[in-house]
């Protein structure tokens, strides 16, 4: 990361700001009259909802073509690299996937990559048509750099309704509830919790949830701000009983991906995930299930009235020629329309406060209404809580903390990693 940051800061020096009318023709997707648009959202669970917000835009702009520019691997695995090499080059994408927080500001807002969005929101009446504190995750020093797409949620755990009901088993409330329900679960010979940490960020969304349940929001965020210490007694606990339900998750959990191990839970293999819910537009939308019915849905134990927020955004990079066009893409991003394309496929939420709730299904219905009452907490895997070279640590240390176990070496390694925040 340091290795980045100082490229990216070279980078941003040697940035004349000017393309040749070569540099348009070789690097593509600048021009004007075309949008290219970056992203992780590639195949199963994570396309459906980007290529109805393509289709909108296409039919509101015939004259622009869209490039569809995804890099596959959830939560951003490659796509950032790749990302980085580009901004690193000059050669950015019109536009591109970024979390709001900290992934936006620490790493290309700092690095002067990024042009404000001041004018875009008034000219589209939309300070008051996201929430506060969503324009606050998109802001640095007064100025908006990117648009909400939408809000995900990053602490409910999804359970297959049949293995529950089979099984006697009623939702836990408590994370003692929990374990006992992971224990007759186990003993029935069903995997209580999948896991598919091939890319270690879904265990680090577990560890982060657990966090917010032991320390409560106001907490977690201090520890985010470098406030409160990771060799917190808290913390320790944390660390604890995350690795107390990695006792009950499937043995090829390495091998798997998100939707690998979401899978199990559709077939019944296994019981529990806790995943965003970009799991539900990959349920509904790719294996058909039915919200409530086949599989169903309940807070993180301990995280109840608390939301744990994910912001996908997108901003408009400095340097970029076809900047009008890119403007008419994150217009009809950030439109009713636009979000109510988009979310009810992608399994997310509107970030605007008018969007049409009766668009979304039981799921998102119920996910509208909490996001109203809870209190949030930024998702450290994805990327608002601290910045990349934090995250990059945390991941190697909580995929570290998965095959060993050793609680003090996962403390040590966090509070190693936490100059980086
Ligand atoms: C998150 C992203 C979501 C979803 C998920 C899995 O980082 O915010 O929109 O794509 O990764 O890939």
């Amino acid at each position: 990361m340091a290795l980045l940051a100082l490229m990216l800061v070279v980078a941003a020096c040697s940035n004349s700001g000017e393309k040749s009318d070569g540099d348009k023709k070789d690097k593509g997707g600048q021009a004007s009259g075309q949008v290219e648009i970056f992203s992780w959202w590639t195949g199963a669970g994570e396309e459906d909802g980007l290529l109805a917000l393509i289709d909108l835009f296409e039919d509101e702009h015939p004259d622009i073509s869209v490039e569809n520019a995804a890099v596959a691997g959830g939560a951003g695995t490659n796509a950032k690299a790749v990302l980085a090499t580009r901004m690193q080059g000059n050669d950015p994408p019109s536009t591109f996937q970024v979390h709001g927080g900290e992934e936006l500001n620490k790493s290309w807002v700092a690095a002067d990559k990024m042009e404000p969005l001041n004018d875009l929101y008034e000219e589209n009446d939309w300070m008051d048509k996201f929430p506060e504190d969503l324009i606050d995750l998109v802001s640095d020093d007064g100025n908006i750099y990117s648009v909400p797409v939408n809000i995900h949620r990053g602490n409910p755990i999804f359970y297959n309704k049949k293995v529950f009901e089979d099984n006697g088993i009623d939702v836990p409330t408590t994370m003692d509830e929990f374990f006992a329900a992971a224990d007759k679960l186990q003993e029935a010979g069903i995997t209580p919790l999948a896991l598919g940490d091939k890319e270690s960020w879904t265990a680090t969304q577990i560890f982060e949830n657990v966090l917010a349940a032991e320390l409560g929001v106001d907490d977690y965020n201090k520890l985010f701000a470098g406030d409160i210490a990771f060799d917190d007694e808290r913390v320790v606990k944390a660390a604890e009983t995350f690795g107390k339900m990695l006792d009950y998750i499937n043995e090829d959990h390495a091998s798997r991906n998100w939707q690998d191990s979401a899978q199990l839970v559709a077939s019944g293999d296994a019981a529990m995930i806790n995943m965003g819910d970009w799991a539900v537009g990959y349920f509904v939308n790719d294996l058909d299930l039915e919200t409530n019915v086949d599989y169903g849905y309940f807070t993180f134990p301990g995280t109840e009235g608390d939301f744990g927020v994910i912001t996908d955004t997108f901003g408009l990079p400095k340097g970029v020629d076809n900047v009008d066009d890119v403007k008419k893409f994150l217009t009809v991003l950030g439109s009713v329309e636009g979000q109510d394309a988009f979310n009810p496929l992608k399994g997310s939420i509107p970030a605007r406060v008018d969007a049409d709730p009766s668009k979304y299904n039981d799921y998102g219905k119920d996910t509208i209404e909490d996001f109203k009452e809870s209190r949030l907490y930024p998702s450290l895997a994805h990327g608002s809580a601290a910045s990349e070279g934090f995250l990059t640590k945390a991941n190697q240390a909580v995929n570290i903390f998965v095959t060993q176990r050793n609680v003090d070496n996962f403390i040590q390694a966090l509070q190693n990693a936490a100059p980086d925040m």
